[in-house]
């Protein structure tokens, strides 16, 4: 396993739209793998491969509080969207910066599992709040997307300017990071 660099907004590779994987093989077993290293180094609670700098719709997402019950979610589809909820989200790809956005509350879902096999679930909650902001993730969008012009150009301009000089601030610990 590898620990993979995560690309920081606004990184233009954040905006590029990911091809669906064509064949489950073991390079997507290995890229699984090393996604879930660093997502869990990172730490957060999902990643998708676009923030890796792999164009291949691709996204882990692990809820659990003993960091051991992975998902794997391969060219992810979601449908029958429904309700509203909102919640402050938080992104690897944007450290330190928090939001409320509003999602759809419960959602379908069919995509492949880690084998290739595909299947199809309801998801509710907070489940539901992660494919949702991964799922953008791999449509070359980011959470701040869902927020007016000027908030999100304050973000943009507040990253820019850390990453020139230094670490970022930690994201809030009560915060979900996606
Ligand atoms: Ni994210």
């Amino acid at each position: 396993m590898a620990l993979l660099e995560i690309l920081i907004y606004p990184d233009p590779r954040l905006r590029k739209k990911a091809p669906a994987v064509e064949t489950v093989d073991r390079k997507i077993s290995t890229l699984v793998d090393d996604m879930a290293q660093t997502m869990y180094a990172a730490p957060g609670i999902g990643l998708a491969a676009t923030q890796v700098n792999v164009q291949q719709r691709v996204v882990i997402i692990d809820l659990s509080e003993e960091r051991n019950q992975l998902q794997v979610f391969i060219n992810p589809l979601i449908s029958d969207a429904e309700g509203s909820i909102e919640t402050e989200e938080g992104c690897l790809s944007l450290p330190g910066i928090v939001a409320p956005i509003t999602r759809h509350e419960h959602i379908r879902v069919c995509a492949l599992d880690r084998e290739g096999k595909p299947f199809e679930t309801a998801v509710t909650g907070l489940l539901a709040i992660c494919l949702q902001h991964e799922v953008d993730h791999l449509d070359g969008k980011v959470f701040t997307d869902h927020l007016s012009r000027l908030k999100r150009d304050r973000i943009r301009k507040r990253l820019v300017r850390e990453a020139k000089e230094g670490p970022p601030a930690p994201t809030r610990e009560n915060s979900l990071v996606i």
